[in-house]
């Protein structure tokens, strides 16, 4: 299903056969928690337990909207979505075919992004298919087409389960705002706080190499073209349309052959902290 971000694999929370093949198709690992996709703030209750002041407050301004929290989680969360774990991520996504199925369906689904694991989430229903196509069983899955998804990059995971919410992973709701909304918050620390945040993730086949400026990314670009290296330079001026193409220029380089994308680095302001953020994942490991 289509998100205001990018598009989920939407299944039944409560089906632990859906969910499990929600695994399966994506090719992730089981101890990797899914994000609960409710229909409105009242989710966080029926869900999440010791829900603190700040997840109360981020839910009120934020959703519907690009945001995650982190709770405790209630007896009404299945097991077998948390990956084990005594919290739960929930969100209210700002798209309306989203929050229909939920509302029609009376309860929660999960939907991770709608592709295989570690590579670049799908912003349009086509690449839903060139990404699950093969997985996905015409008797019983649907994708349902919203056209392009508008913000282009994942929610903000915030944990409010700590004294100082702390942001797991940038989105287009950034840290500023969050801190204006909570009145603190902290960068990410200790180990693995949210599983699919590996060093290397949102890869496509090419190789992404990033840089700070346009004339260094030429320079690179001379070179490799000098070699005979098919290479495709990413630069765009606005950061938010930046996030809102990246993943479909991305897929596009590796669909034209190229073997080297090279990005310019959007400034560390707002949405761009995010896209930096992918980028530099997106290049880890080469
Ligand atoms: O924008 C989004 O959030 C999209 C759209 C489809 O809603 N969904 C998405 O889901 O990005 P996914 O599963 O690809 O990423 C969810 C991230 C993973 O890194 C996961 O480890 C983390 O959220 N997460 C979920 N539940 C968690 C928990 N209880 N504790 C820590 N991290 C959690
Ligand atoms: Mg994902």
């Amino acid at each position: 299903m289509p998100t205001e971000t990018v598009y989920g694999l939407a299944a039944d929370a409560a089906n632990a056969d859906a969910v499990a093949r929600v695994y399966a198709v994506k090719g992730r690992p089981r101890d990797h928690p899914l994000i609960l996709h409710v229909a409105s703030s009242e989710g966080l209750d029926r869900y999440g337990a010791d829900v603190s002041d700040s997840a109360r407050r981020l839910a009120e301004v934020c959703w519907p909207g690009p945001l995650t929290v982190l709770v405790g989680r209630s007896a009404a969360v299945p097991d077998g979505i948390t990956g084990g774990r005594s919290t739960v991520a929930i969100r209210v996504p700002a798209h309306p075919l989203a929050t229909g199925i939920i509302e029609r369906l009376g309860r929660a689904v999960v939907a991770p992004s709608a592709n295989r694991f570690g590579r670049v989430s799908p912003t349009t229903p086509r690449h839903v298919l060139d990404e699950l196509g093969d997985a996905l069983d015409p008797s019983r899955d649907l994708v349902v087409d919203g056209g392009a998804t508008t913000v282009g990059i994942e929610s903000t995971i915030v944990d409010c389960t700590t004294p100082v919410p702390q942001v797991l992973r940038p989105g287009a709701i950034t840290a500023a705002e969050i801190e204006r909304i909570v009145g603190d918050v902290a960068a990410a620390s200790g180990p693995a706080r949210a599983p699919g945040m590996l060093a290397r993730h949102y890869s496509p086949t090419a190789a992404v190499e990033v840089f700070e400026d346009r004339e260094a990314a030429e320079r690179r670009q001379a070179q490799l073209t000098a070699d005979g290296v098919a290479v495709d330079v990413l630069d765009v001026d606005d950061p938010a349309e930046y996030a809102s193409v990246l993943y479909q220029r991305l897929r596009a380089a590796d669909d034209a052959g190229v073997a080297v994308v090279l990005a310019v680095l959007p400034s560390p302001e707002g949405i761009g902290i995010a896209v930096r953020d992918r980028l530099h994942r997106a290049s880890a490991g080469r």
